[in-house]
């Protein structure tokens, strides 16, 4: 992995909102018609912005961990790296760093059942299935 001018900063609202035009064209190549509006990455959750974190490299967003508090642990609502960057383990850098920060307590995800790439992510990195619901799987990874 080239770690070169690459950290991890968590993601504030004031963050968000300056590089939100990089966050929008990011989940857009993503997440097609699922795509969420800058609405949806400022809308309030509990502790959403301390456990949320933006990769960033030479200071422009290159993928995101979008977590709020949950009363049996957190919830990732979004994870996305850019195109231009994936396989190369920083998917894997950044969801770490969520987990370590999350510590005792566990996360779930809801994946779509037709996104296999980011369910193999997942499997590798030590999440489990918890149940099929329609077209979403939930799944989970307990803390250390
Ligand atoms: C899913 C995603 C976050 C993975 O990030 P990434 O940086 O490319 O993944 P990494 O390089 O850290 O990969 C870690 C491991 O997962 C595997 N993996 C990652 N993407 C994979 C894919 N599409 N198909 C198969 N395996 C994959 C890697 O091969 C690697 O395995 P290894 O340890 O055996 O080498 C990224 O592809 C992405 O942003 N996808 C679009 C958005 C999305 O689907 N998000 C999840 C929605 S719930």
């Amino acid at each position: 992995m080239e770690l070169d001018n690459i950290e991890i900063k968590t993601a504030s609202k004031d963050l968000i909102s300056k590089h939100i035009e990089e966050l929008l064209i990011i989940d857009r190549s993503c997440f097609d018609n699922e795509s969420w509006t800058e609405d949806a990455f400022l809308s309030e959750l509990p502790l959403k912005f301390e456990k949320s974190m933006l990769l960033m490299k030479n200071d422009s967003v290159i993928g995101y961990a979008i977590v709020s508090q949950k009363a049996e642990g957190a919830h990732l609502h979004r994870l996305a790296i850019s195109k231009d960057f994936v396989l190369q383990r920083l998917g894997e850098y950044l969801l770490e760093t969520i987990i370590k920060s999350i510590g005792r307590k566990s996360l779930t995800l809801k994946v779509n059942t037709f996104n296999t790439g980011a369910v193999i992510f997942y499997l590798k990195l030590g999440f489990l299935f918890v149940e099929k619901n329609g077209n979403y799987y939930k799944m989970k990874k307990d803390g250390a």
